[in-house]
């Protein structure tokens, strides 16, 4: 049940760190920097050259994320939403691995995805958090999630953990494709996973999110940005504040704000500006564009300080190893969203039109 939360969103948001240690438990060795996912043995993935996920809503923008992890281990990888992926790619081939990222391991266009690739020889791999589920079964391999379950519509711990998970596999990733070229070091990376589940307390124990969200909230519209890392925390910013408080918002990479959007900012749409990790220098300039037209700025950032004149306000985290601060900041904007739609008496855990799997195309 709820236990003592109002809503299982909010159980879901603040048991992450619990979700988060049995994401990683038994799989990560800190003082070797080595990973041990159960079933993958060293070079169980030798024969690829590139990675494709395939995922929709949040798994899409943790799918997005990890593609970013990839990147930094060298491994050729490309992010599609899954209803996309028939059009926007041309045949996967037996040197692509397909990575289905799904929480139920039941949406449709993620199974279809999975299915199209199948057909073309591709070898698929499902991270998801139901064992059992049609991907789990369907596909070639599987990595489980084990966040355990979540029952509120909107996605929170499932995300974190697909996150995690593809934190853990970017290391193995990095052991077996011939062409990785392991520019990270991973040492910092381990170190960083094994102290994420006490950093997620210390964000979930601090939080001003419910400050800001009571300030803002009747406002005309709400924008995220963020590059990098923080790319794909805006979208998922975005949408998990759209769908459970049914007020407009939108999340984009910093750069698009002055090719169309800026248009809609004014004094009532305020700006979260996602400034942790690395390449920040334009998401600052885009937020001061905004804040000359008077738009509010809250920023997501681990240094404050260092940003005194720019932000409004700010929803702090701590600092940590930059491939994971965006971790943090997404858990500051969850309970943004959540605090939002409590403020405004919305059905938080069921929310209008949606529902927890999406079982037609
Ligand atoms: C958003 C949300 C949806 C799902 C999407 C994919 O909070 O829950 O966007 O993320 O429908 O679902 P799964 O991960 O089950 O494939």
């Amino acid at each position: 049940g709820k236990g003592a939360y109002d809503h299982y969103m909010l159980k879901e948001i603040n048991t992450q760190p619990t979700a988060l240690k049995q994401t990683i438990e038994g799989r990560l060795d800190v003082e070797d920097a080595t990973v041990d996912i159960e079933d993958f043995d060293r070079g169980t993935f030798s024969e690829f050259d590139r990675v494709q996920f395939v995922a929709c809503g949040t798994s899409y923008h943790a799918a997005l994320y990890g593609s970013k992890l990839l990147d930094d281990v060298g491994v050729d990888s490309t992010a599609y939403r899954a209803n996309e992926y028939d059009t926007n790619t041309g045949p996967a081939c037996p040197d692509t691995l397909v990575v289905a990222v799904t929480q139920s391991g039941e949406t449709a266009d993620t199974l279809k995805a999975m299915r199209y690739a199948e057909a073309d020889g591709a070898t698929t791999l499902a991270v998801t958090n139901v064992v059992g589920s049609t991907a789990a079964r369907e596909a070639d391999h599987s990595m489980f999630i084990r966040a355990g379950p979540e029952i509120g519509v909107a996605a929170t711990k499932t995300f974190s953990s697909q996150v995690v998970s593809l934190a853990l596999l970017s290391r193995q990733f990095a052991m077996d494709f011939p062409d990785a070229s392991p520019r990270a070091d991973f040492d910092e990376l381990a170190e960083a996973l094994a102290r994420l589940p006490s950093d997620v307390e210390t964000v979930l124990d601090q939080s001003n999110a419910r400050t800001i969200a009571n300030r803002y909230v009747n406002d005309d519209a709400f924008f995220f940005i963020g590059r990098d890392l923080g790319f794909p925390v805006a979208k998922e910013g975005a949408l998990k504040f759209k769908e459970i408080t049914y007020q407009h918002a939108e999340g984009f990479t910093s750069g698009r704000l002055k090719h169309g959007p800026l248009a809609l900012v004014t004094p009532s749409t305020p700006l979260f500006a996602i400034v942790t990790g690395r390449h920040n220098e334009k998401t600052l300039t885009n937020a001061k564009e905004a804040k000359s037209r008077g738009a509010p700025i809250v920023l997501v950032t681990d240094d404050p300080d260092a940003h005194s004149d720019l932000a409004d306000v700010g929803l702090e985290v701590p600092s940590t190893h930059p491939l994971l601060e965006g971790l943090l900041a997404n858990v500051q904007l969850q309970l943004l969203a959540y605090h939002a739609a409590d403020q405004l008496g919305r059905s938080i855990d069921k929310p209008r039109n949606l529902a927890k799997s999406v079982t037609v195309e």
